[in-house]
């Protein structure tokens, strides 16, 4: 089986990356500048090139707050450049497996969201995911739409990382404590995304397309993460600092963010047999190998 990744510099595909290599699966990972999904000729071009028997979406405009100054770029690599890949995906017969957000929903919801709820977009971001997961169903009906949410790993820019850097001078932080989401580790969504690879090249039974929640099966706030991060990193004798828990009116942002991001990720379990492991594993392994590899 071989997989095209679309995106090779994000938290979600060095994952993928690393995952591929160490279980001996073929691979082809394409970013910019070999593969610009806001390109429709490298789409094209690439795509048949590589005659993937899967293609793996990890790309994105993830800058939340810069996508509402910037929402042409946003809805135009988020939406637009998804249904092309996923277009050309279909073109070659291979099934879409394209990841997105928690952001699709408000955060209204007194419970974790399901895969059928209501979406209502608090921002340009998720308005323009929610407008990918729509083009990549239109375009490829062999597709799997993914909503992670709360996304770290060693990689790049997230939350762990930043709190881990900003404690490195500062001895308490103020963190947002009336978010609630499930926080998930990139290297779990990849071990997932190609579990999840690997069945729907079987042959179809059709229960398999759709969206799915695929995040940690338990629940935190932001301020809860923060802790966590501290006690692991403290632990092992890496930075750490005192969280002040405050509210997110107290810490304004150009975008609005759900005040509920949990997800209830059960339909993967049922359909695909994934669970992710508690967002606590996920923390212990990113705070020990940033603290290893500094
Ligand atoms: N991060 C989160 O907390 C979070 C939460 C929920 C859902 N998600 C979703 O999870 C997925 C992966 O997120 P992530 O955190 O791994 O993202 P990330 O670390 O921000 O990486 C995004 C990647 O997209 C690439 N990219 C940007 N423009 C591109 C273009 N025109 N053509 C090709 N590639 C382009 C970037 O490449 P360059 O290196 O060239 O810029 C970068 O490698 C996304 O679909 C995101 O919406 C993320």
């Amino acid at each position: 089986m071989r997989i095209l990744l679309a995106g090779a510099a994000g938290q979600v595909a060095l994952s993928l990356v690393e995952a591929g290599r160490a279980r001996g699966v073929d691979l082809v990972a394409l970013g910019r500048p070999d593969l610009d999904l806001t390109r429709e000729s490298d789409v094209v071009r690439v795509v048949a090139d590589v005659k993937p028997d899967v293609v793996i979406n990890a790309a994105a405009f993830t800058a939340v707050d810069l996508a509402e100054s910037e929402p042409e770029a946003a809805h135009l690599l988020n939406a637009t450049a998804a249904g092309w890949l996923a277009r050309e995906a279909a073109r070659v017969d291979a099934p879409i497996l394209h990841v997105s957000t928690d952001y699709v929903f408000d955060g209204a919801k007194p419970a974790p969201y399901l895969e059928d709820d209501v979406v209502r977009p608090l921002g340009v971001y998720g308005a323009s995911k929610l407008a990918g997961e729509l083009a990549v169903a239109a375009a490829n009906p062999r597709h799997v739409i993914a909503r992670t949410a709360w996304v770290y790993s060693p990689f790049g820019k997230n939350f762990v990382r930043t709190m881990l850097h900003l404690a490195s001078d500062r001895e308490e932080l103020a963190v947002v404590a009336d978010q609630i989401g499930n926080p998930t580790y990139a290297p779990h969504i990849a071990e997932a995304l190609l579990v999840i690879a690997s069945q729907c090249t079987k042959p179809d039974v059709g229960t398999r397309w759709g969206v799915f929640h695929l995040v940690a099966p338990d629940e935190a706030t932001w301020a809860d993460l923060a802790e966590a991060t501290f006690a692991e990193s403290g632990a092992r004798g890496g930075a750490c600092a005192r969280v002040r828990r405050i509210t997110a009116a107290e810490y304004p942002t150009l975008a609005r963010r759900p005040q509920n991001s949990r997800l209830d990720a059960s339909k993967l379990q049922r359909i695909y047999g994934v669970r992710l492991p508690p967002w606590r594993e996920g923390v212990t392994a990113c705070v020990s190998r940033i603290i290893a590899e500094a």
